[in-house]
């Protein structure tokens, strides 16, 4: 019988985090969740706080060393996930924070698991496109690519879990915190764009949270220590016009109506018509067309894993309108 692993998790007060601890049960690892400022309800333990911009992640030599001692196995969850920052802001935390990282797994003998982003397809160097310097998401998705690569050139044991956008729960669509699908769907839902810019043929690949969370418990219970996996639907995921009906449908069980806004070839689109609308809408339109340009560089579909993670992780296999009608009525009765 293997003992019971000890694992650090980085970022527990985050929504991955957050959806690792309540899908980890009482024959899981023991979990040492970490955080940085926020509280993590759902944590076992008292939360460590500790900073992964700071030499020793804060703690002084002889809790750095009592820590190594005692972990076996590294989720590093912890990052800046807010788009449209400049470069210099990612650097200290999803890079030194993740150098930092590997420094302490050396020191421990332990297993990392990264979670890195499906979006760091679009920087393939077989994109079909590069991904324009402007793009909302550009310099997060480089600090991530970074940060896979100095694991990789760590020669540590470690995975990579790339996934697309989050959402609730698969069963209730629970989530701590709004993420940007529910975001962006609960303003198309309130009927404010007057188009949608899109990519044509793209899919749009949303994927429950627990699902990503399976995996990673399940890679620690075989002790796997490599691979690298996308945690996306691909060819499976819905096209934009799925989308949109699951999301009228959402709209209609509420007792409203939605008219769907016309689709927009985010390539052709007139800068100009963009420009001439009010700034909140040029925000989010922006963001819509800066997501779907990802997918476009990505070759419209983004890579998949979801086959081997169901097989040999036993990831449910779950539907993803369901999944995002889910998300979307959860959002809408305690998110607000
Ligand atoms: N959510 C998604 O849709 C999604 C999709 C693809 C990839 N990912 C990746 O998955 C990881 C987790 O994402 P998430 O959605 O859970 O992010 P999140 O909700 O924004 O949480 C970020 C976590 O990082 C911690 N953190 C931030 N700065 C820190 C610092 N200086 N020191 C220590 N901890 C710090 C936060 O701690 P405090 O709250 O205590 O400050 C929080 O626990 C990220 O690396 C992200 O790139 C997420």
């Amino acid at each position: 019988m293997t003992a019971r692993r000890t694992v650090l998790l980085t970022g527990a007060s985050g929504v991955v985090g957050r959806s690792i601890l309540r899908e980890s049960g009482p024959s899981g690892p023991r979990i040492i969740p970490a955080a940085h400022s926020s509280p993590v309800p759902e944590a076992q333990e008292p939360p460590l706080a500790l900073d992964m911009t700071a030499d020793r992640f804060g703690l002084d030599a002889d809790g750095y060393a009592a820590l190594a001692a005692e972990v076996d196995v590294v989720i590093h969850s912890a990052g800046l996930t807010e788009w449209g920052l400049p470069a210099e802001r990612y650097e200290p935390i999803n890079i030194e924070g993740t150098r930092r990282v590997a420094e302490f797994a050396e020191r421990a003998g332990a297993t990392v698991h990264f979670m890195s982003t499906a979006f760091v397809a679009a920087l393939a160097p077989d994109a079909p496109v590069p991904l324009s310097e402007g793009n909302v998401c550009v310099n997060y998705i480089r600090s991530k690519h970074r940060a896979e690569h100095l694991l990789r050139d760590s020669g540590l044991p470690h995975t990579v879990f790339r996934p697309t956008n989050l959402i609730g729960d698969s069963r209730t669509g629970w989530t701590s915190r709004g993420q940007i699908v529910q975001l962006m769907s609960d303003w198309l839902a309130r009927g404010r764009a007057p188009f949608i810019p899109v990519h044509p043929g793209i899919r749009m690949d949303f994927v429950p949270q627990d699902l990503l969370s399976q995996a990673v418990l399940r890679a620690i219970e075989l002790g796997d220590d490599e691979g690298e996996f996308w945690v996306t639907y691909g060819e499976e995921a819905m096209d934009t016009e799925t989308c949109l009906e699951v999301l009228a449908k959402h709209v209609a069980g509420r007792g409203r109506s939605l008219t769907l806004p016309p689709l927009v070839d985010a390539d052709t689109l007139d800068p100009d018509v963009l420009a001439r609308t009010p700034p909140m809408t040029r925000s989010y339109l922006s963001v819509l067309r800066d997501v779907s340009e990802v997918t476009r560089c990505s070759g419209g579909v983004l890579p998949t894993s979801m086959p081997e993670l169901r097989e040999r992780y036993g990831v449910a296999r779950v539907d993803d309108t369901a999944a995002y009608l889910a998300g979307l009525e959860y959002a809408a009765e305690h998110l607000g």
